[in-house]
Order: structure tokens, then C-alpha cells, then sequence
């Protein structure tokens, strides 16, 4: 059996490594990238630290406007899938004519896959199916409905994204495989113990929040970006208030709408850096607006490149809180008993809002600073991981797909 998985952007890396483990016993298994990220922090490094073996083929598609980048990306891949017969080249490449083409999550990347698929007729299976954020503005929420509606394997993460997908009818197969994130996470904690970045940043355990964000929709706007850096601004005026050395420490009037006066925040949440691994769309967006300075200007902010996910998931585990716009962080916190605040009007892991351990926030200030300076919530008898699976997705989604073969050869 042939299978062909398709990847392309920091998500389905980290999702493709668990199964790439998993069905590379038992199947001739074959990955293409499609290009959409490039940078080693934002591709390579996933595949090195994930052991993961490098792409069969990349089709070097890179970043361009999204319809451009999804057309490309299906035009490259029927090529692949051996369907490139209006320029004459019928191809047998390693990638032609797979029994079943796997997509992951939610990009640019996954919808390409599904549709070069469809459109040549060949099975899907979607990892990461039926999860719903009922926000149509957001890029992923599109690629994930069109992907479910094209795939005849849906992998529900959650109980949830299972009863989505009924609820909407969907024709393909749904299995409750629990979410492939449980294993990946696990596996990588160990590693993450050998981690130097702690101190390569020069951190205290527990004395910073971890901060990312880099949506199209939270980072197109200005008002967003500025609110952010104003936020990270009066944090550091809490911080500088608290400082021993400092003549500030006095009560002052809420009347200036600072939150700082009413002695409702612990001296822990008081101290906080920020620690921003910085995605190259916000860097971009960030200079664009001109406001990059303004961030690198901010003294309780430490900026780092995108991270590999070893050291990203150590100061996950060494943070107080998360703050982010991203949907697998959200889920990560979660697994990790790290509160996190999500800077969005809905999210698709709703699970991760129950017992408060997720809070969503929109961008205001002081929303933010009230979220970020409240007590964490402590683990109640209803904080079950479980909810996310028993972390053996890989084996569920292989056994599936081998077995529904055999079936369809027999
Ligand atoms: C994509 C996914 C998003 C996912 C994110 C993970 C879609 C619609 N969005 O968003 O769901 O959360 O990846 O990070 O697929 N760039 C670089 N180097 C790179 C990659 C990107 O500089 O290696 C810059 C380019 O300027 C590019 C921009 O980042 O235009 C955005 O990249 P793109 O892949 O279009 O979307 P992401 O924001 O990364
Ligand atoms: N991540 C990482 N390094 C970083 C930022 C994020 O390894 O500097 C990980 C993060 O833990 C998550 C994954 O990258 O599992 C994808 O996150 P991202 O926010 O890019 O995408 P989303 O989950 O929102 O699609």
C-alpha cells in the first residue's frame, strides 16, 4: 500500500511525525512538502528534532496570496500523484498514484492536498477532522470545512469534533481517534529536559509568560499589533513599580483605568517578562506598520526566532501563562497544566476553555493585563487530559487505514 502524506507548514510537521513513525512499518509511506514555510526555524528543525526523514519531495511552492499559493500547490501535486497529462508528462515519481493521500490539520497545505486528491479521484484521510472555531473570517476555519467535506477518513481529535462532523453530514468515515498532539507532546518532554534555552535566555523558572501570535486576522491590523505592545508596555510599568529600587511602589488612583491599584494580582504576576518567539508574518506585519522598534524598545520583552518545538515546549512547561492566537498552543498549554489566555473570539479546542484553564480575550489592554495577572486556576477533579485521547492516535489512524485496504482489496 502507498501512501502519501501531505505537509508543508509548522503544524503538520509536528502532526506527521507521530504517524510517519507509525505507518512507515507497514506501508510504503511517502512525504511531500509543499513549500508553503521554508525558513530552518519554521521547517528543517522539525524534521531533525522530530526524526522525521527528510520530504521524498518538496515542491518549493513559498509564500505568494493564498489562492495563488493553494492553486500552485495543487498543480505541483497532481504532477506528483502522477495526473499531469495535459503537458505529456505521465509520471511514475514516488509519489504516483498513492492507494490514499493523508493531510493534517488546517493550512493552506492540507486543503491542497485534498483537493489535488479529489479532483483525481484518489481517497482521503484527514487528521485532525471536524474541529470547528465557527469563525468563517479565519483562513483555517475554510480549509478545514472544505477538507472534511472532501475526505473519506475523518479523524476526530475530540468528542467534539465528532459530533461536528455528524452534525454537518459529513459522508466520509469518523473515527474517534483522540488527538496525534498527546503523543508528540509526550515524546518531545523528554527531550525538552536536555534543553538549554532557559538558560540561553537567562530565565527563571515560572517568571515569564510565553507569548505568540500570528494570525492573518490578529496581525493585518494595526489597532491589534499596538494594543499588544501597549500591554507589554504597562506590564512593564507594573514590574518597574514593584522593582525594590524603585520610589513607585505607593497605591495610585484607579481612576487612570490601571489595574496595578487594586491589589487583586499576586507579586508573582507582578514580575513577569514576556518571552516572544517571533513568527515571520508578525515580524513582517510588525515593520510594516512601523512598530517593530517600538516591541524591540520593550525591556521586559525577550524576542527570539521561531523556536524548535524541544525548546519551545520546555518554556511552555517553564511559563506561567501562555498568551497566543494559535490553535495547537491552546491544546499544548492544556496537556501541560499551563494556563492560557487566547487572544480570539472562539476557538475550536473548546474543551480547553472548561474549568477555566483557557481564557479567550480580545485585544484590549486591559482585558489582557487583568487575564494575565488573575491567579491561575488550580486542578479540580474535572481536568482530564483524557479529553484529548489516550495519546495512542498513531496507532488508531494506522489500524484504520490498513484494515479499510485489506477490505477494499478483498
Ligand atoms: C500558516 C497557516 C496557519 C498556521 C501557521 C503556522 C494557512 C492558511 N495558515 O500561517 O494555520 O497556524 O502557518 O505557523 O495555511 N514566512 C517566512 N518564512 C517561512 C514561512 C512564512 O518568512 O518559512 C512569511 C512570509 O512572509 C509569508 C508569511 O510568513 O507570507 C505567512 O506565511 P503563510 O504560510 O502564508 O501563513 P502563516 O501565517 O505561516
Ligand atoms: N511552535 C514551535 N516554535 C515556536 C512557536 C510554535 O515549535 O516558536 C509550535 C507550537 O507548539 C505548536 C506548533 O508550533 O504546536 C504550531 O503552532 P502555530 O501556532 O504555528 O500553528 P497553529 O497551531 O496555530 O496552526
Amino acid at each position: 500500500m502507498k501512501i502519501v502524506s501531505v505537509v508543508g507548514a509548522r503544524p503538520n510537521f509536528i502532526k506527521l511525525a507521530p504517524v510517519h513513525k507509525s505507518l512507515s512499518q507497514y506501508c510504503d509511506h511517502v512525504i511531500v512538502h509543499t513549500g508553503q514555510h521554508y525558513d530552518y526555524e519554521m521547517s528543517d528543525i522539525f524534521f531533525k528534532e522530530l526524526q522525521i526523514p527528510k520530504p521524498d519531495i518538496n515542491l518549493g511552492v513559498g509564500s505568494t496570496s493564498p489562492g495563488e499559493q493553494i492553486g500552485e500547490m495543487m498543480k505541483r501535486l497532481e504532477k506528483e500523484f502522477g495526473y499531469g497529462r495535459r503537458e505529456g508528462v505521465e509520471r511514475a515519481g514516488v509519489a504516483s498514484k498513492p492507494d490514499l493521500v493523508l493531510v493534517y490539520g488546517d493550512t493552506n497545505s492540507t486543503l491542497a492536498g485534498a483537493l489535488a486528491a479529489s479532483v483525481n479521484n484518489l481517497p482521503i484521510a484527514h487528521i485532525e477532522a471536524g474541529l470547528r472555531s465557527f469563525d468563517r473570517r479565519m483562513p483555517e476555519e475554510r480549509n478545514r470545512i472544505l477538507t472534511d467535506h472532501l475526505s473519506d477518513l475523518l479523524f476526530a481529535p475530540t468528542g467534539t469534533a465528532a459530533r461536528n462532523l455528524k452534525d454537518e453530514r459529513a459522508v466520509g468515515r469518523i473515527i474517534n481517534s483522540g488527538d496525534i498532539s498527546v503523543e508528540v507532546v509526550k515524546e518531545a518532554l523528554k527531550f525538552s529536559k536536555d534543553s538549554t534555552i532557559m538558560k540561553e535566555l537567562s530565565l527563571e523558572s515560572k517568571s515569564f509568560i510565553l507569548f505568540t501570535m500570528h494570525r492573518a486576522e490578529s496581525t493585518g491590523s494595526y489597532s491589534n499589533l499596538k494594543t499588544i505592545l501597549e500591554t507589554f508596555q504597562q506590564l512593564e510599568k507594573q514590574r518597574s513599580d514593584r522593582s525594590p529600587s524603585s520610589n513607585r511602589m505607593q497605591p495610585k488612583s484607579s481612576s487612570d483605568g490601571n489595574s496595578r491599584s487594586t491589589g487583586k494580582y499576586s507579586d508573582q504576576g507582578r514580575q513577569l517578562q514576556i518571552v516572544f518567539p517571533i513568527h515571520p508574518r508578525t515580524e513582517r506585519m510588525l515593520k510594516s506598520y512601523g512598530l517593530y522598534e517600538e516591541l524591540v524598545g520593550c525591556e521586559n520583552v525577550k524576542i527570539t526566532t521561531p523556536l524548535g518545538y524541544i525548546d519551545f515546549l520546555r518554556l511552555l512547561i517553564e511559563s506561567y501563562k501562555v498568551v497566543t492566537d494559535s490553535g495547537g498552543l491552546q491544546k499544548e498549554a492544556y496537556l501541560c497544566s499551563i494556563p492560557c489566555i487566547t487572544i480570539r473570539k472562539s476557538t475550536e479546542w473548546v474543551e480547553t476553555l472548561e474549568q477555566g484553564w483557557n481564557k479567550l480575550c480580545d485585544f484590549k489592554t486591559k482585558e489582557m493585563i487583568d487575564l494575565i495577572l488573575q491567579p491561575s486556576p488550580s486542578i479540580g477533579k474535572n481536568y482530564s487530559k483524557h479529553i484529548f485521547g489516550k495519546g495512542d492516535a498513531s496507532e488508531i489512524i494506522r489500524d484504520s487505514i490498513i484494515s479499510g485496504y485489506h477490505k477494499s482489496q478483498s
